[in-house]
């Protein structure tokens, strides 16, 4: 019988990801299990950001906005995005945070559907995506109206009062991942239309936006794409609904911005949906992290997630029954995405404790340990330490420490 060291060796010697490891800055002995909350930096991206800052913004001043492209590298980046999520160049941008996209996507789903006022998620969701649906019904002065319904129960809802429903594919906590295309059927059955949130599918499962039939969707560029603290996100209009309204009329989504007219006139693709100036400096990380991940089959990234998680949940089993720990996630990974969550009461002291082991994961409130599974740069090995490394932490009960007890105030 081959040992756990052997199969975990063989696992890690025939990884087809092995290789993408060495391309990003990641201390020895630290063991990383937070990418689904803020990615690791590429090593490429100093050079990048080095380079912006001296070179193009140092030398070239506002020239570069032509010379080194900036002008273009929302749209050049979204059509980058767009391959990771089959979606076809000219459907996505990268612009503006996650929140404000989830605005400007319900938005422009609204100015498509006349007559309809209900939007729609369901209880549990991101709360930014209930507050974004929160604030529209606030600026409609109650026309519109916000609903959130338990999970189980919400796709029962749609109807043709509801103008469109906002759903996050991978949720952020359990890490169930919803049916895209079967979602998508069953809404446009009653003529709704879907907003898909991915900032925890995008560079960690396979997503296929336009073959599921998908009308909107947003993400964050600063969880698996690895775009850095903040990076620009993206959203994504399928081309037959790239005609509705940008409700965040800025002047980048202008038809003519440098004609400086006042009556606003929308550009006609994609780039409606920018807003402002885009952020270049931010641009520019978030350009080196989707071009690293652009480079891997995202098969096989999903392959590799898979299989993460599935030995990180094997190696728990123990721990589960020895400590106390309860899987808040599902077994089955093919209905989940990459991170593996554990309700324990004493979630958060343990979630400090291991960062004294050098494990970082995260706590999501109320009892939530959270452990993200990064494909590109996690080996199988790293599972195996980080299980044994909670062990430790669970055994001496080094979690029992007045400091580990106090609530930060980003967790
Ligand atoms: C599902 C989901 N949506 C949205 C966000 C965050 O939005 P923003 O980037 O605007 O802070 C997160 C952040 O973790 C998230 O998990």
């Amino acid at each position: 019988m081959t040992s756990l060291a052997d199969r975990i060796a063989e696992l890690d010697a025939n990884d087809p990801l092995r290789e993408f490891r060495d391309e990003f800055q990641l201390r020895d002995g630290l063991i990383y299990l937070d990418g689904n909350s803020l990615g690791a930096v590429p090593k490429a991206t100093a050079a990048a950001m080095q380079d912006a800052v001296t070179e193009q913004w140092g030398e070239g001043l506002i020239t570069s906005w032509l010379g080194a492209d900036w002008v273009n590298s929302p749209r050049r980046i979204g059509d980058k995005i767009a391959g990771l999520i089959g979606a076809k160049p000219g459907e996505v941008i990268a612009a503006n945070s996650t929140s404000v996209n989830i605005f400007k996507a319900l938005g422009a789903a609204l100015s498509l559907q006349k007559g309809r006022t209900v939007i729609l998620t369901e209880e549990g969701n991101f709360p930014t995506d209930h507050y974004m649906m929160q604030g529209l019904e606030c600026l409609s002065g109650g026309t519109v109206q916000s609903l959130a319904l338990p999970a189980e129960t919400v796709l029962d809802r749609l109807d043709e009062d509801v103008a469109v429903l906002l759903l996050t594919q991978v949720h952020y906590k359990s890490g169930v991942m919803r049916d895209m295309a079967a979602i998508n059927a069953a809404a446009h059955t009653h003529g709704v239309l879907v907003i898909w949130d991915l900032s925890h599918s995008t560079g960690a499962v396979e997503v296929d936006l336009d073959g599921s039939k998908a009308d909107f969707a947003i993400g964050c560029g600063y969880k698996f794409l690895n775009g850095g603290p903040g990076a620009p996100a993206y959203i994504y209009v399928a081309e037959r609904h790239q005609h509705a309204d940008a409700v965040l009329a800025g002047w980048f989504g202008h038809a003519r911005p440098f004609a400086f007219e006042e009556r606003y006139e929308a550009a006609s693709g994609i780039e409606r949906f920018l807003c402002g100036t885009p952020p270049i400096l931010g641009m520019v990380a978030l350009e080196e992290g989707v071009d690293l991940i652009a480079k891997a089959d995202m098969r096989a990234v999903r392959a590799k997630s898979v299989a993460l998680a599935q030995l990180l949940i094997e190696l728990m089993k123990p721990l589960c029954e020895e400590f106390g720990f309860t899987l808040a996630s599902p077994e089955d990974r093919a209905v989940a995405g990459s991170h593996v969550s554990y309700a324990h009461e004493q979630a958060y002291a343990i979630t400090q404790a291991l960062k004294e082991h050098d494990v970082i994961g995260d706590f999501r409130a109320p009892d939530v340990v959270r452990l993200g599974l990064t494909p590109l740069y996690l080996r199988y090995a790293d599972i195996a330490d980080a299980v044994a490394r909670m062990r430790e932490v669970c055994e001496t009960r080094s979690w029992d420490r007045p400091e580990f007890r106090e609530r930060a105030s980003v967790t």
